[in-house]
């Protein structure tokens, strides 16, 4: 196991050796090869380039690649993301919950919360598609949906479920009920995922905050150092060999945020976290920094992540909420979602 990238006083965080490895090597450089058929890179200007050369085909889509070989149409995504949207923003008109126990493993516990505060009124069936015991496309997760799909009964009209749900409930048969609970898992498990990573990820790269630290600049900071979407594939195209001689006509290009938001090109003391670099700046007309991808073809999802992540944020400050004292390191594992896990969060 490689240790890198000491983040806050004695807080080490242990990258899996992929990426340490990733981060020793090629942080700071523009393009490089991977293996026979990748080229990764790291450029700022290369990565625009690439990303402005050509949309993202279907498949290079996180959230709504075809479902078991079946398209997702642009009306069919616009109505999920539209319905859970609506979703987050229901949750969020609710007052904070202000005695809510946060402490405990993390991001598991920000998770729960999520689930709870946004679908907590689902049926256990669509409920139990956010577990994260289940893989994103393992037999495990068909096998739920199966179930879930073949059991009687729906949330009748008017029932006080997601609209998410709602939506979902509306399928006939039994193989557009599957279908539907796949969307569902695929619509409603990113807004507990991807937040309860993000603000895990802020926890141990800088709890407790200061006072006069907004919640902001914290995630926008956390973003950098510790961005749950850390690369970008785009397969090969004949758009990518134009840009620059390194990338082959064959070569798939995996973009590397994670490199280029260390880059000492670009930021003053890449590693250290320091929320105030963000104060009076636009995040997104700043050159190498892509948390959330392009400007072109940006995250749907970013509008919910950002007030989600800092409800969450709210709660553990006011609640005086911060990594245990005496944990002095994390791993961070190599995974779709780049995050810390097993961070132990106590009451001070
Ligand atoms: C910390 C939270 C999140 C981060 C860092 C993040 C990051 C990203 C990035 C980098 C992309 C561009 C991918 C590419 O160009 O290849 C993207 C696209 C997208 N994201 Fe997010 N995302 C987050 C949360 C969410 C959530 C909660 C949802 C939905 C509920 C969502 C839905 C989407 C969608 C629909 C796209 C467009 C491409 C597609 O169809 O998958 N994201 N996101």
């Amino acid at each position: 196991m490689n240790i890198s990238g000491t983040d806050r006083g004695a807080r080490t965080t242990v990258f899996t050796p992929r990426i340490d490895d990733l981060l020793r090597t090629y942080r700071g450089a523009e393009a490089f090869r991977l293996d026979p058929g990748t080229v990764g890179v790291a450029g700022p200007e290369l990565i625009d380039e690439i990303l402005r050369s050509r949309p993202a085909n279907e498949f290079e889509r996180p959230t709504f690649k075809p479902l078991k070989g079946r398209s997702i149409t642009r009306p069919e995504s616009s109505a999920l993301m539209r319905a859970v949207s609506q979703d987050v923003k229901a949750a969020l008109r609710e007052p904070d919950h202000e005695k809510v126990d946060l402490s405990g493993e993390w991001p598991q516990v920000g998770h729960a919360y999520l689930r709870d505060l946004v679908f907590g009124s689902d049926p256990y069936r669509y409920r139990v598609l956010m577990d994260r015991r289940l893989e994103w496309t393992t037999a495990m997760t068909w096998t739920v949906i199966g179930t879930g799909a073949a059991l009687p009964g729906v949330p009748r009209p008017g029932a006080p479920v997601s609209q998410l749900a709602a939506l979902t409930a509306a399928a006939e048969t039994y193989g557009e009920r599957r279908h539907a609970m796949g969307m569902y898992r695929r619509a409603a498990a990113p807004v507990c995922f991807t937040v309860s990573t993000l603000v895990a990820n802020a926890l141990w790269l800088g709890s407790p905050f200061g006072d006069d630290v907004s919640n902001r600049d914290i995630l926008l900071e956390t973003l950098r150092l510790l961005p749950p979407s850390w690369n970008l594939l785009r397969v090969a195209s004949p758009e990518f060999a134009a840009l620059d001689e390194r990338i082959g006509e064959r070569d798939d290009v995996l973009m590397l945020p994670l490199l280029t938001h260390r880059s000492p090109a670009i930021w003053d003391d890449p590693d250290i976290f320091r929320p105030g670099r963000w104060t009076g700046t636009d995040p997104d007309d700043h050159p190498g920094y892509l948390p959330f991808g392009h400007a072109n073809e940006r995250c749907w999802g970013r509008h919910m992540v950002m007030p989600l992540a800092e409800r969450l944020l709210d709660l553990l400050r006011a609640g005086d909420f911060a990594v245990a004292p005496d944990q002095t390191s994390a791993r961070v594992p190599l995974a779709g979602l780049l995050g810390v896990t097993g961070v132990r969060v106590t009451r001070r």
